[in-house]
């Protein structure tokens, strides 16, 4: 629903879920969808990562046990914190030279290529069709409801969500071996890294002469094995750094290797545009100092509160604390005008420039010198500042110097700024989106973040609720915030959870074909036009988004009209509206899919970039006849009674809208079973990039706080695509449209907020969020019983 009206029409007799309502049970087996597809693969290396799990990564970390350790075990431990003012007669790991190595080739066998290990995996015989299996009792009464789901007005009491009744008491941590999210797939990636084919040691030629004397030359040889692992080393343990800088000079040696390491970059026609400054003066670098903190200040201003929060105890340069600062530009003219390579992309003189400090980075981490990469620089300024010629682009200031130590992850990664996004994310087989590592098979992203999703942790949850028992207050007195705090800790498998910020709301645009039908009296255009005042940041969902410190990320995911780009604004158009339902199917099955992967990978953007809560939003005009059609799906209740009246509508068109919706059922009878079809046949691309916002928060195990009438319709259908995804999801509130209690009722969701909002754009998530943020926070900072001396109830 839009846009608010000026007319509310009486409020709705909201019936609240009577005591125990929704009894479905949580869900606690991984339903039939849950296990990988017949010819997806096994993931056997994933999992053995994975199954490791089973501890708690230590308090304010996100990243698992078992990270990479300081491998970093470094060879001599001394080494770091110990500068060394003298070059060191070892460093001389980058020698090329390769002898004897060549000899240990294996000679080229004229087996099938696709055998070796170099060789692409094979691929696919046809692009997988997405089944998504229901199992039978998927959307039926048998399914558990989501414990958290306690009646109002109860005691909040720990009915259902005990250990021993509650969703996680049937799936220990440690029976989740598939437990996918993203700092466990890392695990994954780095693990990898020794397990990479060896050019060197095993291509062999495709046709190897058979029974012939022609001698095969043998392939160029790698590395040693201890030499590789070198190479892998420094590029695993170069760190950005800003914080432990020690003053000791850097010999003119030392740094001379380094430059000379930039130097030997890649250039576009080997242009070599590269110069580097060398920056030593302390008003040179005073000067610096005070651009970047100019910088810094603007940046902050213009961050969401809780970022901003955040980003204040950040270290973000070292230009002071470092004895040598380099400048790297990029000089765009050398190389003449024919400069091969940079005719049809200027910016390959920067990006030349850029390898250079990356070589001079990695040489450095081997001299044991920290480097930090400072970027809060208007160019232009800086280029003033410094001097520089005009014709010369700045792309790189670095403090350099020795360090106390080099951390073991980034530090954003350590400040809970960021994660690390999964190598499996990002590796695509032939065409973009056939993901898969080499070796193995092309996934689907659905089916993987299915994978990804389980039940909240026993444990946690067990532990959650001791807690609850020993905190300074009477049992139960904190009513339905001490459910979801242990929905928390069984999500994230920590007690305390972490606290639910930074938060960001994404909100889904899309438009209906539906909308011909005279379902509602805006025009289809207001979408668009919604969209750019999200952007702009003069709609209701902007200013509580500024009053609960929440980023807005806004999703083109099907707005009828061409949007213009603008910052903020995530392009990501499946089509251009969908059909007229009353008339044929809304879209197609593959529209439906690409809508479910935008929503997957906007909460895999979202949690990587450090949020630590999703929240549902969505515009789309029309859309409530969309969402009450689905609800009416999966509830069984009659059109009349869930469809509302959206954005205030006279008895007319109300009428017409339920008409609509029940032509709409007739003519496609969808089946609940099938949700994929049902979103086919009546939903809306909003609603499908929804769904898969919820699933792919669920396999993230980040919370999802859900908004309105149509969250409701879309959490039915991730439901019933993988019921263990309610684990992630919280009601943020009530919305005025009937269709939405009758989907909460049916989700068994109590929401959090009850205020008669009907306008969505996720502002009920957002009202809701700093109530579910004092839920966490209250489980970190209560003090208990024993803690602070008080005596307990007798
Ligand atoms: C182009 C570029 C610009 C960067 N600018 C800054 C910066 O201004 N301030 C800062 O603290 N880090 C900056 N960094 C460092 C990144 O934050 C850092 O590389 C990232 O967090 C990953 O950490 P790692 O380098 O230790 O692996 C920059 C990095 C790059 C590649």
């Amino acid at each position: 629903a839009p846009m608010p009206t000026a007319a509310p029409h009486g409020p709705v007799a909201m019936p609240v879920p009577e005591g125990g309502a929704p009894v479905e049970q949580t869900v606690i087996e991984p339903p039939e969808a849950q296990q990988p597809a017949a010819g997806q693969p096994q993931p056997g290396a994933p999992a053995d990562a994975a199954g490791q799990q089973t501890t708690e990564a230590p308090e304010g970390q996100d990243t698992p046990d078992g990270q990479q350790p300081a491998a970093a075990a470094p060879d001599h431990p001394g080494e770091p914190t110990t500068p060394a003012p003298e070059p060191t007669a070892d460093a001389t790991t980058g020698d090329p030279a390769v002898t004897a190595d060549v000899q240990e080739t294996p000679e080229p066998a004229a087996a099938d290529v696709s055998d070796q290990p170099g060789a692409p995996a094979e691929p696919m015989a046809e692009e997988q069709p997405v089944t998504v299996h229901i199992p039978a009792q998927a959307a039926g009464e048998q399914i558990a409801a989501q414990a958290v789901a306690a009646a109002p007005g109860e005691q909040p009491a720990t009915a259902g969500l005990t250990p021993d009744s509650g969703p996680a008491a049937e799936a220990p941590a440690d029976e989740a071996p598939h437990q996918q999210d993203a700092a466990e797939l890392v695990q994954l990636g780095e693990d990898q890294d020794d397990d990479q084919p060896q050019p060197a040691e095993a291509p062999e030629a495709a046709d190897a002469p058979a029974a012939s004397d022609v001698p095969v030359p043998s392939p160029a040889a790698g590395y040693d094995d201890s030499e590789r692992a070198a190479v892998h080393r420094v590029m695993r343990e170069r760190r950005d750094i800003r914080n432990g800088f020690r003053s000791d000079p850097i010999p003119n040696e030392v740094l001379l290797r380094v430059l000379e390491a930039a130097h030997t970059a890649p250039s576009v026609g080997h242009s070599q545009p590269w110069d580097f400054v060398v920056i030593r003066s302390a008003e040179t670098r005073e000067k610096m100092h005070q651009l970047a903190m100019q910088q810094r200040e603007a940046y902050a201003k213009s961050l969401p509160k809780a970022r901003a929060k955040q980003f204040r105890e950040l270290k973000i340069e070292a230009i002071l604390e470092t004895p040598v600062n380099i400048v790297v530009t990029a000089d765009s003219t050398r190389g003449g005008r024919h400069t091969l390579g940079r005719h049809t992309q200027p910016q390959m003189a920067p990006y030349s420039s850029a390898l250079a400090v990356e070589n001079l980075w990695l040489a450095a981490r081997a001299e044991g010198l920290g480097v930090g990469w400072v970027s809060f620089f208007d160019e232009r300024e800086m280029v003033r500042e410094l001097g520089l010629p005009e014709h010369l682009e700045v792309v790189a200031y670095l403090c350099v110097g020795y360090v106390d130590e080099f951390p073991e992850e980034p530090e954003l990664l350590q400040a809970g700024w960021s994660k690390r996004r999964p190598l499996s994310w990002v590796v695509h087989e032939e065409t973009y989106g056939r993901r898969a590592l080499p070796g193995e098979s092309p996934h689907d992203l659905l089916q993987e973040t299915l994978q990804g999703i389980r039940p909240l942790d026993a444990k946690a949850l067990g532990e959650a609720w001791e807690r609850q028992k020993r905190m300074t207050k009477p049992a139960g007195a904190l009513g339905m915030l001490e459910i979801i705090s242990a929905q928390l800790c069984g999500l994230s498998r920590k007690c305390p959870p972490p606290i639910p910020e930074p938060a960001a709301v994404a909100i889904f645009a899309g438009d209906h074909g539906v909308h011909a039908q005279g379902v509602t009296p805006w025009p289809q255009e207001v979408t668009g036009q919604m969209v750019a005042n999200f952007l702009g940041g003069g709609a209701v969902c902007n200013a509580f988004a500024n009053q609960v410190g929440a980023e807005v990320c806004v999703v083109d995911v099907g707005v009828a009209g061409e949007l213009p780009a603008t910052p903020g604004l995530l392009p990501r158009k499946v089509r251009a509206g969908t059909a007229d339902f009353t008339a044929g199917p809304a879209m197609t099955q593959e529209d439906v899919l690409k809508a479910i992967e935008v929503g997957i990978e906007t909460a895999r953007d979202l949690v990587a970039a450090g949020n630590k809560a999703l929240l549902t939003g969505e515009m789309g005009i029309a859309n409530t006849t969309t969402s009450a059609a689905l609800i009416a799906v999966y509830t069984g209740v009659d059109p009349v009674e869930v469809t509302g009246r959206g954005t205030g509508i006279n008895d007319e068109t109300h009428a017409r809208k339920v008409d609509v919706v029940r032509r709409a059922l007739e003519l496609h009878q969808p089946d609940p079973a099938d949700p994929i079809g049902v979103l086919t046949a009546i939903g809306g691309l909003e609603h499908a990039a929804l769904v898969g916002l919820i699933l792919g928060g669920a396999s993230l195990r980040t919370p999802v706080i859900l908004d309105g009438v149509s969250a409701g319709a879309a959490a039915l259908v991730a439901r019933a695509i993988a019921p263990e995804a309610l684990a992630a999801c919280i009601a943020g509130h009530r919305s005025a449209e009937p269709g939405h209690v009758a989907a909460l009722n049916k989700l068994g969701l109590r929401p959090l907020v009850d205020l008669d909002l009907r306008l969505g754009e996720g502002t009920g998530a957002l009202l809701a969020l700093p109530v579910v943020q004092s839920a966490a926070r209250a489980m970190h900072e209560v003090a208990t019983f024993d803690s602070a001396g008080v005596t307990e109830k007798s």
